[in-house]
């Protein structure tokens, strides 16, 4: 693949003159061979941000979903309410219903936080969803990674999100978390969501299935903030091994994990505010 930028269309944070922030994540990617939409954000900046940043949602050739929560998902329905009929690639667990918990006042609040439109609907405004599970080429230099298999010993399920099959509610193991992977001149580009199947198990997956071990960026939401202050330390520790010229995460990855990934990586590291580019 020859030239590829990628440019935060959703996040938490605008650090450019131009946009919404939103707690979510979407990314436009722009190719050669024509443009793609990696996540969707809510639905509340994609389509604003879009006009202020000068992506035409009406060019993409295909959507990808990293997974199923609504901070991803959200934004499909405006997407496809402008773009039309369009493959849109995710996981078949990208409609389970989800839930967080958190506290509040000492009292568990529980929150729907999964993709909020039925299948159907969001067939009706022309998505054409195709549902794998596996690594598969979506492309010619584009991957996705399917389920990830987990194997670091240090990243952990989340506790406090949980899906609900049948009426039984278990907590949330992810098998929908994918990541989208650009292979460049320079090294592969790694597009995160939210990296609940773990970041580390996300690049050994994409290492194993690629059989490439040089990446020129790494970016979008690793959840990290969120985890055991050890889960970032050993994901630092892979991190700072890998052959890995950019790292530029956001969204969930919060800022006390950002700033000790920009004390480590320096020049490398920038953060994925809306209106940020990675361009080979
Ligand atoms: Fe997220
Ligand atoms: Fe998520």
């Amino acid at each position: 693949m020859m030239k590829t930028r990628i440019t935060v269309l959703c996040e938490n944070t605008v650090g450019k003159l131009v946009g919404l922030g939103e707690h979510g994540f979407s990314a436009f990617i722009e190719t050669d061979r024509g443009n793609y939409l990696f996540d969707t954000g809510t639905g509340r900046s994609v389509v604003e941000n879009s006009l202020a940043l000068g992506k035409d949602l009406r060019s993409v050739r295909k959507i990808f979903l990293s997974h199923g929560h609504y901070d991803h998902s959200g934004g499909l329905a405006e997407v496809l309410k402008l773009r039309g009929e369009v493959d849109v690639h995710a996981h078949p667990h990208v409609f389970l219903d989800r839930k967080a918990v958190h506290k509040e006042n000492g009292k568990d609040k529980i929150k729907f936080v999964g993709l909020p439109f039925k299948r159907g609907y969001l067939e009706t405004l022309g998505a054409r969803f195709i549902l794998k599970t596996d690594f598969h080429q979506v492309e010619e230099g584009m991957f996705l990674t399917g389920e990830v298999p987990r194997i670091t010993p240090f990243e952990k399920p989340s506790t406090t999100l949980f899906t609900e099959i049948n009426g039984k509610t278990a907590q949330d193991v992810f098998l929908d978390d994918q990541a989208l992977i650009l292979d460049t001149d320079k090294g592969l580009i790694l597009i995160l969501g939210c990296a609940h199947a773990g970041m580390i198990n996300t690049v050994q997956h994409v290492i194993q299935k690629t059989g490439k071990e040089k990446f020129f960026a790494i970016l979008g939401g690793t959840h990290l903030d969120f985890m055991d202050p050890e889960q970032l330390e050993e994901s630092i520790n892979v991190l700072k091994r890998m052959d890995l010229a950019r790292i530029s995460v956001c969204h969930c990855t919060g800022m006390r994990a950002a700033s000790r990934l920009h004390q480590e990586f320096g020049d490398r590291f920038t953060y994925g505010c809306v209106g940020s580019v990675i361009e080979v």
